[in-house]
């Protein structure tokens, strides 16, 4: 399960002395971070260890108190969330935000970021562009079969993949999954674990997840945060076997 072949030289996202702290309380606190490309990193933990609030700080939805969070060279902690991911970074919530009553086409279709803005002659080059990347989208999330079908017709899973097309439409560098597979099915639980490693390739994928087998079946690395620390980091099999991890987090 380790990363085989060849390693960035330097790491795509690059978190260091990270921290948040709200009303005194530090959520996060002096995190350091590294992710490289091609790299699938799962981040696990108890509930209220900072997890949630690593990703709201990477995309910008909140600001650091301290610490730097480099990706590609580029400073985000004073970027916008809309600069933010013109940069590259996409991020998918715990609850799926699609449109109900739209088909997966159009739900795809909007998310490209030209996709509304083309007018007159170039209207109909741009759109077998789009059309073209829609099939490949939905293809890519197992949706390939069903693009007419109106979203809200869609299983729990079906539709947790069409928010992930939405991310790739836009093709970022870093994806952020918050808990993906809560709720899913063994069988969606396992189509997902292939879906995420097959778009690894070539970006980051950082996961927050606190189902174990879905984290042994797709992780490169893990973090393992407590109290807005890094507890342990390495290997699953290195992970489980750390003491201090089976006293916080998966004794319990
Ligand atoms: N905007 C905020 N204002 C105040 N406190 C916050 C805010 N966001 C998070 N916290 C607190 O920071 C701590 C970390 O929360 P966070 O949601 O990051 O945990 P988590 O590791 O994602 O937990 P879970 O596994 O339950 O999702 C919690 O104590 C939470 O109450
Ligand atoms: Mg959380």
């Amino acid at each position: 399960m380790t990363p085989t072949g060849f390693e960035s030289p330097k790491p795509v996202l690059a978190i260091e002395g990270l921290t948040v702290s709200f009303d005194g309380f530090k959520a996060v606190n002096d995190l350091n971070l590294y992710v490289d490309r091609n790299e699938v990193r799962v981040v696990i933990g108890p509930n209220g260890a900072g997890k949630t609030t690593v990703l709201d700080l990477i995309c910008g939805k909140t600001r650091a108190t301290a610490g730097s969070i480099q990706f590609e060279g580029r400073e985000l902690t004073k970027m916008r969330e809309y600069d933010i991911v013109r940069a590259g970074v996409g991020r998918k919530f715990q609850n799926p935000s699609i449109y109900e009553n739209l088909t997966v086409f159009e739900n795809l279709e909007m998310s490209y970021p030209a996709g509304r803005k083309v007018f007159g002659a170039l209207f109909f080059k741009r759109t077998a562009e789009v059309i073209e990347r829609v099939e490949q989208v939905a293809t890519e999330i197992g949706l390939g079969e069903h693009l007419q079908r109106q979203a809200d017709l869609l299983s729990h899973g079906q539709k947790q993949w069409l928010e992930i097309g939405m991310l790739l439409m836009q093709d970022p560098q870093l994806l952020m999954l918050d808990e993906p597979v809560a709720g899913m099915s063994v069988a969606e639980r396992q189509a997902t674990a292939e879906l995420l490693k097959r778009i690894s390739q070539g970006r980051s994928v950082l996961v927050i997840e606190h189902d174990m087998e879905f984290v042994k079946s797709i992780a490169h690395r893990v973090t393992v945060l407590h109290q807005g620390k890094v507890l342990a980091e390495g290997s699953m099999e290195a992970v489980q076997s750390n003491p201090k991890v089976i006293e916080v987090y998966l004794g319990h």
